[in-house]
């Protein structure tokens, strides 16, 4: 979850490495370096905090035709300088890592044993004193980083540098993304492509166990043993990697007000009022999903959320049994072989390590047939994928996941439409919910025409400690969602009940400083879930309703948000909006960082 760049090339490559590390602040922002090679030998600067301030820390003066970069999320040791990286042995060798090295006490021990002093807390330290003990056991610097990376067990991607090798970079890969980034005399390595969209739309995909070493003119591409290995170069259009603002204050502003876009892009030439066209999936997926007899589905946070509500959808249309995992939970349980099923991994980044370590784990166990649902074209679980769906909704760049929840509804959707075909659903309700999708984007931009609602239950609620959050059936992953979204922007504490459950304990916590907001569909749960809120408010608790019913006040001191109807099945996507615009505001009067909430990283890559 630390983003890394590095690069060779015949002009300065300080500001590409820089704004490179901006572009990956996604993946943490505790603390950020960067070395580069001048002058025979190599300078470092390190900072706790942004690479904003890393920037200003660089000199004027500061040139180099090579570096490495990095942005850290702290696994290993506070973020403090000292363990910031790049981390160095003997000013000779300089690392930059992403990952968790899960054997480095043992490795420790060893290099302490051999005279090495460790400054850090990191596990990363290892990683550099084991190169530099095997070149000073005689090993090449590419031969001792081939040997170095034998002894690792854990998870890695690597940029590193050698001040006796001043016109090379080396990037490795375990479990970790890496790409490596082609230019016109110049090459680098990145976690990502966004890293590098300002140079270059020319990348290659490192696969697990291979290493890049890069100079300005050269790009070697090595497999675990060292034997050279070919990786096509694949054109990724870069104008699709920008990071701009756009006139918003925030990335998850701009992220929740583009969600009537992104749902179109995702669903565009997917389906028409006749139904989803064929092929959607990838050529073969509807002939394989015959008979299918199980829906397993793994992801984490914002996904899962995504998956629970496909659960329901699955048992009420399709009467196929559906599971839904937690990625940091599914890959430790007893395999258990099933008859044919479908594991549908659901992924923004398409990196995350519990969900990726997942699908790993279903295909060893289980071999099934295998779905990623994810935005992020070239991702780690689109190739190891039997079939993709790419959800379209361009780079998101605020932690809270907004844009990539409702596009993954809708790919989601797409599949239950998909599978109804395959199993006979009757043709109209095929078509009732395709023209709904259809729909659903002119539906979300509804949601945000008025603003005021949500800015008036913000004020009512960012000076609460904590908050409850109520839904029924399908609209209670939408509770949890939006407890989500409030707890990691506005650090309000926020749970999630089925409204049903209040009585059996967290009635205890109603008093007149606990807000609920509740989501009220317009369904059968109707008159049981207003009963809920009768007996909240009974105990004074202040009630705030999100839901496609014309009641205009269902508590006299909350209030009700009343949203466009659709069919109940879609009617979730839509109520997710509010939730998400009432924590921005949240934040907002809370002041706190909210594209870059404490603690968090957009894209988890450790387990
Ligand atoms: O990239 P992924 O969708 O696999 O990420 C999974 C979670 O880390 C993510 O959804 C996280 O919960 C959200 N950023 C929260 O808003």
């Amino acid at each position: 979850m630390c983003g890394i760049v590095g690069g060779s090339s015949k002009r300065n490559v300080l500001p590409i490495l820089v704004e490179g590390l901006k572009r990956l602040e996604y993946r943490g922002y505790d603390s950020a370096g960067v070395a580069f090679t001048a002058n025979k030998k190599i300078t470092q600067v390190k900072t706790v905090g942004r690479v904003a301030d890393l920037e200003s820390q660089l000199k004027k003066s500061d040139e180099s035709n090579n570096g490495i970069a990095h942005t850290r999320w702290a696994t290993h040791g506070v973020p403090n300088t000292k363990n910031a990286h790049p981390h160095s042995s003997l000013n000779e060798i300089f690392v930059v890592h992403n990952g968790i090295i899960e054997n480095h006490e043992p490795l420790r021990n060893n290099l302490i044993a051999e005279g090495y002093k460790f400054i850090s807390d990191t596990d990363t330290e290892v990683i550099t004193h084991l190169i530099n003990y095997y070149k000073n056991a005689g090993h090449d610097f590419d031969s001792a980083v081939i040997r170095a990376i034998k002894d690792l067990k854990g998870a890695y991607a690597l940029g590193i540098i050698d001040v006796n090798n001043p016109d090379f970079v080396i990037g490795a890969r375990e479990h970790s993304p890496l790409v490596v980034g082609e230019g016109i005399d110049e090459n680098f390595i990145a976690s990502d492509v966004m890293a590098l969209s300002q140079v270059t739309n020319k990348f290659k995909f490192l696969e697990d166990g291979q290493i890049a070493i890069i100079s300005n003119d050269n790009i070697e591409i090595l497999g675990k043993n060292g034997a050279p290995k070919n990786i096509a170069t694949q054109e990724i259009d870069s104008t699709a990697y920008t990071n701009d603002l756009a006139g918003y204050s925030h990335f998850m502003e701009k992220e929740i007000f583009e969600q009537p876009t992104a749902v179109s892009n995702s669903i565009e030439g997917r389906v028409l009022e006749s139904g989803p066209q064929e092929g959607i999936f990838g050529a073969g997926f509807e002939e394989a999903l015959v008979d299918i007899s199980n829906i397993q589905i793994v992801a984490c946070g914002t996904s899962y959320h995504a998956g629970r509500i496909f659960e329901y959808w699955s048992h009420k249309f399709l009467g196929i049994n559906c599971r839904v995992d937690y990625g940091s939970e599914y890959q430790y349980q007893e395999p258990i072989k099933t008859q044919k099923t479908l594991l549908v991994t659901i992924s923004q980044s398409g990196e995350t390590a519990d969900t990726l370590a997942s699908l790993r784990f279903a295909k060893k166990t289980d071999n099934p047939i295998t779905l990623t649902i994810c935005n992020v074209a070239n991702s780690s679980m689109c190739r190891e994928s039997d079939y993709t769906m790419l959800t379209n909704a361009g780079p998101e760049i605020g932690v809270a996941s907004t844009k990539a929840f409702v596009t993954q509804l809708s790919c989601l959707s797409l599949l239950l439409l998909t599978l109804m075909k395959i199993n006979n659903k009757p043709e109209n309700s095929i078509k009732k919910i395709s023209k709904a999708l259809m729909d659903l984007p002119k539906n979300i931009q509804q949601t945000l025409e008025d603003l005021e609602p949500y800015k008036k239950v913000a004020k009512l609620i960012f000076n609460k400690n904590s908050a409850l959050f109520l839904g029924r059936g399908m609209y209670f992953p939408i509770a949890r969602e939006g407890a989500l979204k409030l707890k990691e922007i506005s650090y309000i504490h926020a749970e999630a009940y089925p409204a049903g459950e209040l009585k059996h304990g967290p009635l205890a916590l109603i008093d007149k400083n606990m807000p609920v907001l509740a989501v009220v569909p317009d369904n059968e749960h109707l008159d049981k879930i207003l009963s809920n809120i009768q007996e909240v408010a009974a105990r004074k608790g202040r009630v705030f309703s999100i839901g496609p019913i014309s009641k205009t006040e269902i508590t006299k001191e909350g209030g009700h948000i009343n949203i466009p109807k659709t069919l109940d099945l879609l009617n979730p996507i839509i109520s997710i909006v509010p939730m998400q615009l009432i924590s921005y505001y949240t934040a907002i009067y809370k002041g706190t960082d909210v594209d870059k909430p404490r603690n968090l990283a957009k894209s988890v890559t450790v387990e």
